[in-house]
């Protein structure tokens, strides 16, 4: 029997989405990039899809804590059409290397195709070997190599400033 259940976030596993959130951050070396608030993402839950996975490994107990999530999300570009963004993938690290991240992966992809998009669009750091890996493994191709792209942001407040 499998050691572990996916389904679909509800409004009280917010609490432990922002805990593994913030836990991911930390890993990823920007502990101070969470502006979100468990507040923010309840309110805004109706704006993203989360996958949330339950350890069974504990038998019949009836609270079966969150070991990892995916959160995502649909977006629209010219060239592309429709693509899922894959904003957040984690699983704790005790329960890593047993399946879990390939199989949100697997559920994400499935989701993303039955609501007719062509792509999954991934953000991960150079220096993340292992997510890395575990994504071209799975397909991913790095346009930041083939293509030269780079990932650049206007924070509001300059936006602010240019219009002044
Ligand atoms: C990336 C991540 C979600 C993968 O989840 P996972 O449950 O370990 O995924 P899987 O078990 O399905 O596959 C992991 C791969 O690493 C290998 N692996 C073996 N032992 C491992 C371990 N202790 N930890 C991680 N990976 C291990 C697996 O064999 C597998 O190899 P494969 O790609 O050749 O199949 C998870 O490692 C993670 O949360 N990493 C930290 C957060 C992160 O980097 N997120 C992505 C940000 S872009």
């Amino acid at each position: 029997m499998s050691q572990f259940n996916i389904r679909e976030a509800r409004e009280q596993d917010v609490d432990n989405i922002f805990r593994m959130l913030k836990e991911l951050a930390a890993y990823l070396k920007e502990p101070d990039a969470v502006k979100s608030t468990p507040e923010t993402l309840r309110r805004d839950l109706q704006l993203y899809k989360c996958l949330v996975v339950e350890d069974l490994s504990n038998g019949e107990s009836s609270t079966k804590p969150l070991i990892g999530y995916a959160a995502y999300s649909d977006k629209f570009t010219m060239c592309d059409g429709r693509l899922t963004v894959l904003d957040n993938l984690f699983v704790a690290p005790e329960k890593r290397g047993k399946g879990i991240g390939t199989r949100l992966l697997d559920m994400v992809s499935k989701d993303a195709a039955a609501n007719g998009c062509n792509g999954i669009e991934i953000l991960a750091h150079g220096w993340n070997s292992r997510a890395m890996a575990f994504y071209k493994k799975r397909g991913a191709i790095d346009v930041t190599e083939n293509k030269d792209w780079h990932y650049v942001q206007i924070p509001l407040k300059s936006q602010t400033k240019m219009d002044n």
